[in-house]
C-alpha cells in the first residue's frame, strides 16, 4: 500500500523524513583531515515518519525513532542509519501499518502530540507505544534511545547501531506520565546526565499526578537506585537537570503537562502556567533518600529547556543553560483548533543564562549572558556534575518571535569569553546540536573537538564539520560528506572507543 508524504509543518524542509537504512564507509572528506587520534562514534536519534498513523496525523512523539552514527578510527568515519526496532515499530512492520492511537493523536493540528495514553485494542494490547526518537546516550558499554516518557530505553550495538532490545534494567524503573503496557514497559528521561568515573546515570520520570517525579540512579551493573519525590511542588515538563559533586538540580518550571486537559477540554496537553514559582530541588546525588533542599525563587517567569552545566563556589550555585522568555511550544494562548503544528525555535527564543542561588539564604538572580540567540548547549561530557569551564551552543539571530540557527558558539564560562562560527548565511540548512569529543582521553576539559551535523537539505546532503577548541574562529579542520539527505535529529551524545 502506498501513501503521499504529508504537507504538514511538521514535515517540511529539514524536517522531511529519512525513509532508508544506510551504510556508508569511509566517508568522504572534501576538506581538511578527520583526526588520527579520534576514537568513538557520535549518534543521534529523531522521530522520522515511515507511514500515516492509524488516526492520520502525524504527531512528533509518535514518529518512530532512527539512530545515526558516525564512527571515527584511525583517521577515517563510517555513517549508518537503522530504525529502532522497538516493540511499536516492530508491531507496525508486521502489519504493514499504523497500529496507534492517541488520545493526542487524532486532531490534526498542534494539539497532536502521541505524549497521552494509548487506546488500546487487540493488537496493541501490551505492547509499549515508545519511539525512543529524543535521545540517545552512553551507558555501560551501550548506546541508549530515550523517548519523552513514551517508553522504555532501547540499548543500541554502538558499531552495527542494530538494535539490542528494551534495557534489563527497565523494570526496576517507574512509570512515566502513562501506565505501562506491560512489564517492564518503563519510561526513563530524555536527558539523564551521569558520572564519567562511577558511570552512575541519573535519570527520572515524571507524570501528571502525584508523585509527580520519580528519581532512578542507574549503576553500570544494573542497579537502580530509586526515589519518589513526593514533596514535588508541582508538576512539570521535567526534561532535563543539572548534575554537581553533590546534588541532582531540578528544576520545577511553570511548563505543566496535564492528560485532563486534552481528554476533558479537548486543549493541548502543555500549560505555560507563568503565576507559578520556579522552584529548584537540590536532590543528594550520594544519598537518594537523604534530604531534598527546596529552593522557591522569585525567578520571573522564564524557562530552560536544556541545561549546560553548573558550578558551585562557596556558597554560590550557578545553574548555566538558554533561557527563554517562554516555552518553545503552542499553548491553547496562542493556538486554536485547526492551526498546524508549530517549527521548533519559531515561537519563543533563548540566550545564554545563569541562574545565581545564594545556598546561604536561597536568593536567586538571572542574568542573560549573551545577546545571541541560542539553545542545544552541550559540554565536555566527561566532566559532567564536577564543575566546568567550557560550553558550546547552536547560536542564531532573531527571526519573528523566535529565532534560525546559523553558527557554532563557544563560551568560556567563567570569563565569558566567546569564539563563534558562522555556519551558513541565507542558504536552507538544519545547523544541528553539536557533540564534544576529546583530543586524548585524559585531555584536560574542553580540549578536543566539537562535530557539529549540517543538513544541507535543500540541496539533499548532510555534512559534518570537525571544528578544533583551540580556535573554533578558523573554521571546520574537517568536512564529512553524507551524500543524501540526512534526517532531523534533535539529541545525540559522543561515546569514546578509547
Ligand atoms: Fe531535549
Amino acid at each position: 500500500m502506498g501513501y503521499p508524504l504529508p504537507t504538514t509543518n511538521s514535515l517540511k524542509g529539514p524536517f522531511q523524513p529519512m525513509r532508508f537504512e544506510a551504510t556508508v564507509e569511509e566517508c568522504i572528506v572534501s576538506e581538511g583531515e578527520i583526526p588520527k587520534d579520534l576514537a568513538g562514534g557520535f549518534y543521534r536519534t529523531g522521530p522520522t515518519w515511515k507511514r500515516p498513523t492509524k488516526q492520520g496525523p502525524n504527531p512528533l512523539l509518535g514518529m518512530d525513532g532512527m539512530v545515526q552514527g558516525l564512527v571515527f578510527r584511525d583517521g577515517r568515519a563510517d555513517f549508518r542509519n537503522r530504525w529502532i526496532r522497538t516493540p511499536k515499530y516492530l508491531l507496525e512492520e508486521r502489519h504493514g501499518r499504523g497500529m496507534f492511537e492517541w488520545a493526542d493523536g487524532g486532531f490534526g493540528d498542534w494539539r497532536d502530540n502521541a505524549y497521552c495514553d494509548v487506546v488500546r485494542d487487540q493488537y496493541t494490547q501490551g505492547v509499549p507505544q515508545g519511539t525512543s526518537n529524543i535521545n540517545i546516550f552512553p551507558f555501560a558499554g551501550e548506546m541508549v534511545a530515550s523517548s519523552e516518557q513514551g517508553g522504555p530505553p532501547i540499548a543500541i550495538d554502538p558499531i552495527t547501531l542494530e538494535t539490542r532490545g528494551i534495557v534489563p534494567w527497565s523494570p526496576k524503573l517507574s512509570q512515566g506520565l502513562t501506565e505501562p503496557a506491560a512489564y517492564g514497559a518503563t519510561c526513563f528521561a530524555a536527558h539523564p546526565k551521569w558520572d564519567a568515573d562511577t558511570g552512575i546515570l541519573y535519570g527520572w520520570n515524571y507524570r501528571d499526578t502525584a508523585p509527580y517525579v520519580t528519581m532512578h540512579f542507574v549503576h553500570p551493573d544494573g542497579t537502580v537506585e530509586s526515589r519518589d519525590v513526593t514533596d514535588a511542588p508541582y508538576n512539570t515538563v521535567a526534561h532535563d537537570i543539572w548534575l554537581t559533586p553533590e546534588w541532582v538540580v531540578m528544576p520545577f518550571q511553570p511548563f505543566t503537562v496535564d492528560r485532563k486537559k486534552v481528554t476533558e477540554k479537548q486543549l493541548g496537553i502543555w500549560g505555560w502556567e507563568s503565576e507559578l514559582p520556579i522552584v529548584i530541588g537540590l536532590i543528594p546525588r550520594h544519598d537518594i533518600h537523604g534530604e531534598i533542599r527546596w529552593i522557591t525563587t522569585d525567578l520571573p517567569p522564564q524557562y530552560i529547556m536544556h541545561t549546560m552545566s553548573a558550578n558551585v563556589e562557596g556558597d554560590l550555585l550557578t545553574l548555566d543553560g538558554p533561557i527563554f522568555n517562554r516555552p518553545p511550544f503552542p499553548f491553547e494562548q496562542d493556538f486554536a483548533a485547526g492551526d498546524d503544528v508549530a517549527l521548533f525555535f519559531s515561537v519563543a527564543k533563548s540566550h545564554l543564562g545563569r541562574w545565581s542561588i545564594d545556598l546561604k539564604t536561597g536568593a536567586a538572580k538571572s542574568e542573560q549572558l549573551s545577546d545571541r540567540p541560542s539553545e542545544l548547549p552541550k559540554v565536555d561530557e566527561r566532566f559532567y556534575g564536577k564543575g566546568y569551564e567550557w560550553g558550546y551552543q547552536v547560536g542564531g539571530v532573531v527571526k519573528r518571535q523566535g529565532m534560525s540557527m546559523n553558527s557554532l558558539v563557544m563560551t568560556n564560562m567563567k570569563t565569558l569569553a566567546e569564539q563563534a562560527y558562522q555556519i551558513r548565511t541565507d542558504q536552507p540548512a538544519a545547523v544541528l546540536e553539536a557533540t564534544f569529543a576529546p583530543r586524548n582521553i585524559d585531555s584536560p576539559e574542553g580540549d578536543g573537538y566539537i562535530i557539529v551535523p549540517v543538513s544541507w537539505w535543500a540541496d539533499r546532503r548532510g555534512e559534518f564539520q570537525i571544528f578544533d577548541t583551540h580556535d573554533i574562529t578558523k573554521g571546520p579542520i574537517c568536512r564529512i560528506d553524507i551524500p543524501f539527505f540526512m534526517g532531523w535529529t534533535p539529541h545525540g551524545h559522543w561515546m569514546d572507543f578509547r
